[in-house]
């Protein structure tokens, strides 16, 4: 079968990565993908959600599934699109992706269905959210009224839209920049207010086909820039599974507190979840809280997943669209893996595309290791014609987040070692990276 895959990033790489090892896949195309996966599949630079023109290419090139990476393609309905035109897409609708798509309605959601969260409140009007600021107190708090609190904008905000206020001033501003200066456009409409809890972050991703859900190993992202979580929130600098510090009794607990009343949630609100879903949790004392839901695969997270997989990646979504998800057993490999990102100088502000990269060759050497591309591409160099083409025995930078250097091991320890050993291998002018990449679970 011929596969497409949406998307460009170590996600996208890491998926395609895993997919050539099925036999059930024929040839693999990526929109827009990078220069990483140019060399497993065939990629077309395109917006990913110009549905009309990715139509006509599945057309064209007898597309068997599509298989959807970022969120943004989800939310506008992508699978509903395509499903109507007979093809068959593996994720979420356009009902289900609101799940991520307004932090407002996973709120409610988990409210309705009795699943740990931080107490919250919403709010249209900025009058009433810079009133309740003053004194802020939540209806249903786990914790402690007042400060601290987190604001959230309501819709997609690139990572952006979360912030955490530590004084009145702070929300005062939090409330301007979000609803007044709409910062965030009508990300900003809404806002959700919510009480700040504290403790160890992990990521649940779980294969569903609204009936079943199948947790994936436990990965522990690295959200902020610098090392010991210092400075601001990226996309994730690197991640690790399996997360050792799940023990379980706090398997159970997430199984019995949260995966399943999502599920039956889901049923009663009849919404049809066929895909993954990612539940982003704070263990507070050994208790899962839900942070939020992701509506697709997570971006480092699957860079450290797919490694760990046993199973034909194919086979599970099969299985799933076609509602069996529950007849096929996922295994996982008895094994360790960690993914160290490597980023452009000034991320996640500004940053500078077409640094020349070099190394990869050499870290590719390396036992288990394996480099997934994000923000890389070929220079492009204009024909005689005025043409252009790309010259592909150059790799140069094109994004905040570049490559991920992934590397599996007998133990969390050996991984480690192996990718920092790996890590400098990989140059260019400006790489940053944080150095303490999975010391957490140590
Ligand atoms: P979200 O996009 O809602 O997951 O928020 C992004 C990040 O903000 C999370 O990964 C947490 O690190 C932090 N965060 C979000 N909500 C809370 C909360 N209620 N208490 C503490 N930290 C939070
Ligand atoms: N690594 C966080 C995410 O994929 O949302």
């Amino acid at each position: 079968m011929n596969i497409l895959v949406i998307g460009g990033g170590g996600r996208e790489h890491a998926l395609i990565w895993k997919l050539k090892q099925s036999s059930g896949a024929s040839e693999i195309f990526c929109i827009p993908g990078n220069a990483g996966i140019a060399q497993l599949a065939k990629c077309v630079d395109k917006p990913i959600d110009d549905f009309p023109y990715i139509e006509k290419y599945c057309k064209n090139n007898n597309i068997g599934l599509i298989i959807v990476g970022p969120e943004v393609p989800l939310i506008k309905g992508f699978v509903d699109y395509f499903e109507k035109k007979n093809f068959k897409v593996f994720g979420p609708n356009k009902l289900a992706a609101q799940l991520e798509g307004s932090k407002a309605f996973a709120k409610t959601f988990m409210k309705k269905c009795n699943i740990p969260t931080a107490g919250f409140e919403i709010f249209t009007s900025p009058k009433q959210a810079l009133e309740f600021i003053k004194n802020p107190h939540f209806s249903n708090a786990y914790g402690q009224p007042g400060y601290p609190i987190v604001i959230k904008a309501d819709g997609l905000a690139a990572g952006k839209g979360v912030m955490i206020c530590h004084t009145l001033a702070e929300a005062e501003k939090a409330i301007d920049v979000i609803m007044l200066k709409k910062v965030f456009g009508t990300a900003g409409d809404k806002v959700v207010i919510e009480e700040f809890i504290a403790g160890e972050e992990a990521s649940i991703l779980c294969f569903t086909d609204g009936e079943t859900i199948e947790p994936m190993v436990p990965v522990q992202d690295h959200k902020r820039i610098y090392d010991d979580d210092q400075g601001p929130n990226t996309g994730g600098m690197g991640c690790y599974a399996p997360v050792t510090k799940l023990n379980d009794d706090l398997h159970h607990k997430i199984r019995e507190k949260v995966l399943q009343p999502t599920i039956n949630g889901l049923k009663q609100e009849k919404i049809v979840y066929r895909g993954v879903i990612y539940v982003g949790i704070m263990i507070v004392n050994g208790d899962p809280f839900v942070l939020e839901y992701n509506v697709r695969f997570g971006d480092p997270e699957t860079q450290v997943i797919m490694p760990l997989l046993k199973t034909d990646l194919l086979k599970i979504i099969e299985y799933i669209n076609l509602g069996k998800l529950k007849d096929i057993k996922v295994e996982w490999a008895n094994k360790h893996c960690v993914c160290v990102v490597i980023a452009s100088s000034g991320y996640p502000g500004g940053f500078q595309k077409g640094k020349l990269i070099t190394g990869l060759g050499e870290t590719a050497m390396l036992p288990e290791t394996m480099v997934f591309h994000a923000g890389t591409s070929f220079p492009q160099k204009e024909t005689v014609q005025g043409l252009i083409e790309y010259d592909r025995s150059q790799i140069i930078t094109a994004g905040g987040r570049v490559l991920g250097v992934t590397v599996t091991g007998n133990t969390l320890k050996e991984a480690i070692d192996r990718a920092y050993e790996a890590v400098p291998l990989v140059k260019f002018e400006g790489a940053q990276w944080r150095k303490d990449i999975g010391r957490k679970g140590l």
